[in-house]
C-alpha cells in the first residue's frame, strides 16, 4: 500500500548534514535511483497522480528533476520539456528570477516549447521553499499553458512550499515528507 511505499522510499533517501550550508539537511536521491526498484517505484507512484489530471506534457526542472521527469513522461508517453537554469538553453528563451533555500537564481525554457492549450506537470525531486516550483509554474503559465498539477518525490513542509504552490492554484503532490 502507499504506506509501505512511502516507508520503502524514504530508506532509500539518504540524509546529509550541512550540505550545501550549515544546517541544511540534504535529502539526497541519489543512493534511490540507484537502485532500480526504488527508481520504479517512485515512477509508478507518481504516475497515476499525474496522468489523472490529463496532462499533455512534462516540465522537469534542473537538475534532479530531469531524473524522474523523462523517466515519468516516457512511462506516460508525453514529451518532457526541461526548465533549465539561466544561459544553459541554446534558443531564444523566457525565464524568470526566483528564491532559493540557499541562494537565488534563474530559471528558462525555450520559447517555443508550449503550444497553446498545452497542459504542463511540473515533475521535481523535492519542494522545500516553493521558490522554485512557484517560478516554474508562473514562467509556464505566463507562455499561456495551464499547470493543474506539480509533483514531487519529497516535500519538506516546515519549509511551506507545498502550501504556496497549492496557494496559485496547483495541484501538489508528493510521494513522502521530512520534517
Ligand atoms: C533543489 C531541488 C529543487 C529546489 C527546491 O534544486 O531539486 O529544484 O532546490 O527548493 P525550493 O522549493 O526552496 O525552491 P537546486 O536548486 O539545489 O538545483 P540542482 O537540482 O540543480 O542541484
Ligand atoms: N533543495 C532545497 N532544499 C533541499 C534539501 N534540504 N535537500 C535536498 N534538496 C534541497
Amino acid at each position: 500500500d502507499d504506506a509501505m511505499t512511502a516507508q520503502t522510499l524514504r530508506a532509500l533517501i539518504r540524509t546529509i548534514p550541512d550540505y550545501p550550508k550549515p544546517g541544511i539537511q540534504f535529502r539526497d536521491i541519489t543512493t534511490l535511483i540507484r537502485d532500480p526498484a526504488g527508481f520504479r517505484l517512485a515512477i509508478e507512484m507518481l504516475k497515476p497522480a499525474v496522468a489523472r489530471h490529463g496532462v499533455s506534457l512534462i516540465a522537469g526542472i534542473e537538475a534532479r528533476g530531469f531524473i524522474f521527469g523523462a523517466a515519468l513522461a516516457q512511462e506516460l508517453g508525453l514529451g518532457f520539456v526541461p526548465i533549465r537554469k539561466k544561459d544553459k538553453l541554446p534558443g531564444r528563451t523566457v525565464g524568470i528570477n526566483y528564491a532559493l533555500e540557499y541562494g537565488s537564481d534563474r530559471i528558462e525554457i525555450h520559447a517555443d516549447a508550449l503550444a497553446a492549450g498545452d497542459r504542463v506537470a511540473i515533475i521535481d525531486d523535492l519542494i522545500a521553499t516553493g521558490g522554485t516550483a512557484v517560478a516554474a509554474t508562473r514562467l509556464l503559465r505566463s507562455t499561456g499553458a495551464e499547470v493543474p498539477v506539480a509533483a514531487f518525490v519529497v516535500d519538506l513542509p516546515a519549509l511551506g512550499g507545498a502550501a504556496l504552490l497549492h496557494a496559485e492554484s496547483v495541484d501538489v503532490f508528493s510521494l513522502l515528507a521530512f520534517e
